[in-house]
C-alpha cells in the first residue's frame, strides 16, 4: 500500500508515521507537509530513510495532482492544519485556507485519481462543548455539529465537504472525531507540553480563567491505533468518535505535571481566558469500539509519565523551537495576559 500521511511532521502525523513503520514495515509512506511553525523535521529524523518526504502545500492544487501522479496513493490520511485555538482566534483566515481548501484539494486529487481510502482527522471540537455540571453527557457521532472557535468551524467545514464528495461522487472516506491528544512530539504552545517546558524553566505555568475546564486526554498512540484501524476495517462514509474517558480539569493536569517534575505549585499563574472558551469535551467511543474493538492501551498515569520523560530526555528538540521565533509567539499571547 502506498499512504499519504500530510501533515506528518507535525506531532499527530509523526508519531503515525512511527507508528505505521513499526506496525506495517511493507506500506511505503509518503509524507506531504509545508513545515508550518508546527512542522519539524526532527520529528521524523530517525525514519528519513524508510519514507518519502515532500515538502508542499495541501492547498497547492498543482503541488498535490503532482504528487498523486508520482507516488499514486492508494491512502490518504490527512492530519495537515492548522491546529492551535488561540491562534485560530488571533488570525482565523490561514485556518481557513488550510483546513478547508486544503482539504477540498485533496478530496479533488482523490477523485481524479483514485483512491481506496480517504481518511480526514477531525476533532471533538467540532461538536462545540458541554456543560461542567453535566457529567453524564458524552459527545456521540450524532451530537449536532456546534462549533465554537475559528479552528472548530473551519474543521467542521472540512467534515462536511468530505461527507458532500462520499455523498455526491462515492468517494471512499471515513472521518475520526478524536478528543485531546498528548505525548512526545507535542509542540510547545498546548497545554500539556507548554507546561512541562515552563516548569522545567522555572517560569510561570499560565492558566486559563479558574482552569476549570475539562480535556478529555488521550495518549497519541492510541489515537494512531484507532486510525490505522479505521483506515482498514472502517466503515466508507462512517464517522468514529476516538477518547478514552479520561476526563481531567485543567488545574489538575497542570498540578500533576508540576508534582511529576517536582517543581513548586506557586508557580501556577491564573491569567485571562481565552475567548469563548469551550468548558467541556467527552467523547463516547462506543461505536468504535463495538465495530472494530479499539480501546485505548495506555492509561493517564502512564501516558503522562512516559510524555514527562519524553520532554527530559529530548531537551533540544523543544528548546530549538522555544528560542526561535516562538519567543515572539510566546510574548504576544501571553505578555499582556
Ligand atoms: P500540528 O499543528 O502539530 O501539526 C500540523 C502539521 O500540518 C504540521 O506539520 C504542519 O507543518 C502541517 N501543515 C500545516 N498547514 C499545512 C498545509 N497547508 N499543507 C501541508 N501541511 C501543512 O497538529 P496536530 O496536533 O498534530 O494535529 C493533527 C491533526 O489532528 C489536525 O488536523 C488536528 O485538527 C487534528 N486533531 C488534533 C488533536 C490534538 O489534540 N492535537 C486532537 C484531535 C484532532
Ligand atoms: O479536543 C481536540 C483539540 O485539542 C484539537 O482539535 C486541537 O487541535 C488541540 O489543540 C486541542 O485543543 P485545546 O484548545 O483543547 O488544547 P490546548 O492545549 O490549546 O488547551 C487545552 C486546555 O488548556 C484548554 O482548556 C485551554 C487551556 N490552556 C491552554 C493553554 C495553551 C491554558 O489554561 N493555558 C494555556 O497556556
Amino acid at each position: 500500500m502506498n499512504i499519504l500521511v500530510t501533515g506528518g511532521a507535525g506531532f499527530i502525523g509523526g508519531n503515525f508515521v512511527h507508528y505505521m513503520i513499526n506496525n506495517h514495515p511493507s506500506d511505503t509512506i509518503i509524507v506531504l507537509d509545508k513545515l508550518t511553525y508546527a512542522g519539524n523535521l526532527e520529528t521524523l529524523e530517525s525514519v528519513m530513510s524508510q519514507i518519502t518526504f515532500i515538502k508542499g502545500d495541501i492547498a497547492d492544487r498543482k503541488a498535490v495532482y503532482q504528487v498523486f501522479e508520482d507516488y499514486s496513493p492508494d491512502i490518504v490520511v490527512n492530519f495537515a492544519a492548522e491546529s492551535h485555538v488561540d491562534r485560530s482566534i488571533e488570525n482565523p483566515e490561514v485556518f481557513l485556507t488550510t483546513n478547508i481548501l486544503g482539504t477540498q484539494v485533496l478530496l479533488d486529487a482523490c477523485r481524479i485519481y483514485g483512491i481506496t481510502r480517504y481518511h480526514q482527522v477531525s476533532t471533538d471540537e467540532v461538536y462545540g462543548d458541554l456543560p461542567l455540571d453535566r457529567p453524564d453527557l458524552f459527545f456521540t457521532e450524532q451530537t449536532p455539529i456546534h462549533t465554537s472557535s475559528p479552528y472548530s468551524a473551519s474543521k467542521a467545514s472540512a467534515d462536511l465537504l468530505v461527507q458532500a464528495y462520499y455523498r455526491t461522487y462515492g468517494l471512499p472516506v471515513t472521518i475520526s472525531r478524536c478528543s485531546n491528544n498528548y505525548g512526545p512530539y507535542h509542540f510547545p504552545e498546548k497545554l500539556i507540553p507548554l507546561m512541562i517546558a515552563n516548569a522545567l524553566n522555572d517560569k510561570p505555568l499560565p492558566v486559563y480563567g479558574e482552569g476549570k475546564n475539562i480535556r478529555d486526554w488521550l495518549y497519541v498512540e492510541d489515537h494512531c491505533k484507532a486510525i490505522d484501524l479505521i483506515i482498514h476495517k472502517g466503515n466508507v462514509g462512517e464517522v468514529y468518535n476516538i477518547g478514552g474517558h479520561n476526563e481531567r480539569a485543567n488545574i489538575d493536569i497542570v498540578k500533576t505535571i508540576l508534582s511529576l517534575l517536582g517543581k513548586p505549585q506557586s508557580l501556577i499563574t491564573y491569567v485571562t481566558d481565552r475567548k469563548g472558551h469551550d468548558l467541556r469535551y467527552a467523547i463516547d467511543p462506543t461505536k468504535i469500539h463495538n465495530e472494530l474493538g479499539w480501546l485505548p492501551e495506555t492509561t493517564f498515569d502512564v501516558g503522562i509519565r512516559i510524555t514527562v520523560d519524553w520532554y527530559l530526555n529530548n531537551r533540544s528538540w523543544w528548546e530549538r523551537i522555544i528560542s526561535g521565533e516562538y519567543q515572539d509567539y510566546y510574548e504576544k499571547m501571553y505578555g499582556n495576559r
